[in-house]
């Protein structure tokens, strides 16, 4: 398939690219660079031998999107574009409403204009709010939506959207992906993720912890209500999630309309579970201090994945172990990401 991946020089986007290209799809990346490096296609270019085609452009631009359209004849749309730092959303509401919905609706009008009916949408877990009740577990996609943030809100309304302009047209076909925790990079090390400024989650931070970046891991609160009192998050590998878009785009034709499906293992782990993980991979211990419950947090978040499984015959095969290791091989090897290239 010919195929645009939207904010494909990005964390999820690039690694996404590298497993459409080896499933033998034609991809086109258009991306603002607002928050990534062109160096990413570059080394997706070593990994695959593919010169993956990188469009400058910001998706609200619809006249600009429209001539990509015009030259690509795209058969889908992988669309990741978006800001996604909840605290900055909370901080710059606007910015992320303008940026995330505004990049949405024209990148739908681009489409409908060119006749282009399949789009594979990021959501994600975010979408289903924060459940104080640890036998709310496992989330499942029939479960109403609830945002908590400006950033959780642009996901649910992009949802509605999507939904609502599917139900117009019989033609389309949207798959909405509820990612849970990516985490981990490409084996090779080549590509990974590359936050700015101080990392906001958990597995990021512990690597610049790592690599000698930060002083300490912070535990936001260890007396949550689970096994060893700290978070509990269902991580998946950044591979296991970029073979879902894969499988996703493989088996729209057979989903009319707008269909939501969560991407996770289904297997919950702790603070303290991620924090040892690493630590194997690393090789020695890593150090850290308990701190007070960060303000929103849930205690526990896990999906069922059954779904995925059903209808795409995806899930995620990659253990926590594996994350660790690739992460931390991206970490060591580009102390400072991108930033050298
Ligand atoms: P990322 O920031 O690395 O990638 C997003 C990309 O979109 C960036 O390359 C950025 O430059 C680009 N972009 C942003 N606004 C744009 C615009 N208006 N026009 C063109 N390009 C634009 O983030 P990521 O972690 O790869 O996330 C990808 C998608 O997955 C996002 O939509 C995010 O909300 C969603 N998601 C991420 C996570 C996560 O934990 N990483 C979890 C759930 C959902
Ligand atoms: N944590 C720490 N110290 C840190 C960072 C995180 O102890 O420095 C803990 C958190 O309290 C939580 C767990 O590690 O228990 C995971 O935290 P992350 O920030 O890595 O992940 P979240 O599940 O909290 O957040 C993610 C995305 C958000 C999204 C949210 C809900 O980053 O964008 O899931 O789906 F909104």
């Amino acid at each position: 398939m010919r195929v645009l991946v939207t904010g494909g020089a990005g964390y999820i986007g690039s690694h996404t690219v590298v497993a459409l290209v080896e499933a033998g799809h034609e991809v086109r990346v258009v991306d603002s660079l607002v928050n990534a490096h062109r160096a990413s296609l570059d080394r997706v270019r070593t990994i695959t031998g593919v010169d993956v085609p990188l469009h400058v452009t910001d998706l609200r631009d619809a006249d600009a999107l429209g001539k990509i359209f015009a030259d690509g004849s795209f058969e889908a749309v992988v669309h990741f574009a978006g800001l996604k730092a909840v605290g900055e959303s909370v901080a710059q509401p606007l910015r992320y409403y303008d940026n995330n919905l505004g990049s949405t609706i024209s990148l739908l009008q681009v489409m409908e204009r060119h006749g282009v009916d399949a789009l594979v949408f990021s959501s994600s877990a975010t979408v289903y709010g924060v459940h104080d009740a640890v036998d709310a577990m496992p989330l499942r996609e029939d479960l109403p939506l609830g945002a908590v943030n400006p950033y959780g809100e642009t996901k649910v309304q992009i949802e509605r959207i999507l939904t609502d302009v599917a139900d117009a047209d019989d033609r389309l076909r949207f798959a909405v992906l509820r990612y849970f925790n990516p985490v981990g990079a490409h084996p090779s090390g080549l590509i990974g993720e590359d936050p700015q400024g101080i990392p906001n989650n958990l597995v990021p931070y512990l690597a610049q912890v790592a690599v000698g970046r930060r002083e300490k891991l912070l535990v936001f609160g260890d007396d949550y209500p689970t096994p060893d009192g700290t978070g509990v998050r269902d991580y998946i590998h950044v591979m296991d999630l970029a073979d879902g878009h894969v499988a996703a785009l493989a088996h729209l034709a057979e989903f009319p309309g707008a269909n939501a499906w969560n991407l996770g293992t289904g297997r919950g782990s702790s603070v303290y579970e991620v924090l040892h993980a690493f630590e194997r991979a690393v090789g020695h211990e890593l150090p850290y201090e308990v701190t007070a419950r960060r303000p929103g947090d849930a205690p526990v978040s896990y999906c069922d994945p059954g779904k995925a499984e059903r209808d795409l015959g995806w899930r995620a095969v990659r253990s926590l172990d594996q994350m660790c290791a690739d992460h931390w091989h991206w970490q060591r090897d580009n102390p400072n990401g991108y930033a050298a290239d």
